[in-house]
């Protein structure tokens, strides 16, 4: 790649072809300070703060919009005059755009402003580019590889999540972030209890501190990773108790072809009287555990077409929920399952209880804990196995957040908000968020109203 330092740059050293940039910070100097730690990928030994494609014009692209163009139409300026505490005023013609409801006006800088943030440019950051014929291939790449901690809108790591979210709405409350990583995976099974429709509001209690470069990212309570697979730290170590659920997990990371070739299969057979075969089958199945295949496409089929994609077994631990009333229920998901075939590549996923994750965790490393949680009422769901949760359950999960403690790990659990689990996870470091949360599955199948929830971190 090209190098210039922007001090000197020069019209001509930019042409007026396609291509990608990535701005880094000079040796030994910093972003403005705001007070957040920042964690930066590098680029030759340099920390990485933005990258950019144009199909168009690179001279065009980096001179007239980064370094000398203005905080309305670029997103490094801004970020940066926001850093700056800069005073903001409409971009030209900005009154006349239409306000809608959650959206405010086009601004820039004033003039004085758009100066600072370009001699600020010009002492601080240094540039790499490349010409390319085709950009567009490269952007994700990038942003993926680079993290940028200024490309605002196009980034979804998790990591500096807080401090872009931060530049781009500074005045709005965490809970109402808005929703970002918009085209990752999602879950493969409907779960009780699971997380994907809340992420986003769980993302803003991250503790920023957690680097998944260096740390690892544990879920040990993982059911259908709702929030795992939305934001998909690079280290990350996945369990649960269900062994179903465990062996479905390594056989879409391990054997995606045989596991597709299998639903499409289900598909195409599927009605009342072949559901309830396979219902037999899979119980006979899962007696001896052999073929982790079959089980595999087995529990997903039943999962999709069952009563409201609940998991519950009986007391032999036997799958028992009836078939459910779907027209046309999609099975074999093919899209998702690749997707999470390739997320799952470097993941590792066992089957055993919670507390065993507990000897691998060290110091950085980063828990959410989602438990069946202490009932709002008498008949609550918390009966994900054969074995029930009950409130001595939780009792024990607080000693293990207790040890979590020790280690200096963080960790983050969500649990209904009730007095109760304010009595059993209250302890000194303790912080506890109340979060509004749609419930998706509950005993009666249509009564899906709001639930409070509380997320209780330990930083
Ligand atoms: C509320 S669900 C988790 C939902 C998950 N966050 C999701 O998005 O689907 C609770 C999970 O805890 C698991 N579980 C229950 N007891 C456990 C234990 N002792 N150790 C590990 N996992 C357990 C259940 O199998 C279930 O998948």
């Amino acid at each position: 790649m090209i190098k210039i330092n922007i001090k000197n740059v020069n019209k001509d050293d930019l042409l007026d072809k396609s291509g990608y940039y990535i701005f880094c910070l000079k040796k030994d100097k910093k972003l403005p300070d705001t007070g957040d730690n920042i964690i930066f990928s590098k680029f030759k030994s340099l920390n990485v703060v933005y990258v950019g494609i144009t199909d168009d014009s690179l001279a065009s692209r980096v001179l007239k919009k980064h370094i000398y163009g203005n905080g309305g139409n670029s997103t490094l300026r801004k970020s940066i005059g926001s850093m700056l505490g800069l005073t903001k005023v409409p971009r030209s013609g900005a009154e006349k755009i239409k306000r809608d409801k959650g959206k405010s006006f086009k601004t820039k800088f004033n003039d004085d402003g758009e100066s600072i943030v370009s001699e600020w440019i010009e002492s601080n950051l240094i540039i790499f580019f490349d010409y390319d014929e085709n950009p567009l291939n490269i952007e994700d790449k990038l942003i993926q590889d680079y993290n940028p901690p200024l490309n605002i809108d196009k980034n979804n790591n998790i990591i500096n999540y807080n401090f872009r979210r931060k530049l781009s709405h500074p005045n709005r409350k965490l809970t109402s972030l808005r929703s970002v990583k918009k085209n990752l995976s999602k879950p493969f099974v409907k779960w009780a209890g699971g997380k994907y429709k809340l992420a986003d509001k769980l993302i803003p209690f991250f503790p920023s501190e957690f680097d998944d470069n260096k740390n690892t990212y544990y879920e040990p309570m993982v059911g259908s990773g709702g929030f795992f697979f939305k934001f998909n730290p690079r280290n990350a170590y996945l369990s649960d108790i269900n062994k179903k659920l465990v062996i479905t997990y390594n056989v879409i990371k391990n054997d995606i072809t045989g596991l597709i070739d299998q639903l499409k299969i289900h598909e195409e057979l599927h009605d009342k009287d072949y559901f309830y075969k396979s219902r037999i089958k899979f119980n006979e199945l899962i007696k001896s555990y052999k073929n982790e295949l079959e089980i595999s496409s087995l529990f997903i089929y039943l999962n999709k077409t069952c009563f409201n994609g609940l998991y519950r077994e009986n007391s032999k631990g036997e799958f028992n929920v009836p078939l459910g009333s779907y027209n046309n229920p999609l099975i074999c998901d093919e899209k998702t399952l690749f997707m999470l075939n390739n997320v799952l590549k470097n993941v590792q996923i066992n089957c055993h209880g919670y507390k065993e994750s507990l000897e691998k965790i060290t110091k950085g490393d980063f828990i959410y804990l989602d438990p069946p949680y202490i009932p709002l009422k008498k008949d609550s769901f918390t009966k994900y196995s054969k074995k029930d949760w009950k409130e001595e359950q939780s009792r024990e999960l607080n000693q293990y957040c207790k040890s979590l403690d020790e280690k200096g790990a963080f960790f983050m659990l969500s649990n209904s908000d009730t007095n109760l689990t304010r009595d059993i996870f209250n302890d000194k470091n303790r912080n506890f968020y109340p979060i509004e949360a749609p419930r998706f599955i509950s005993a009666k199948g249509n009564s899906r109203e709001k639930a409070n929830e509380v997320i209780i971190t330990n930083y």
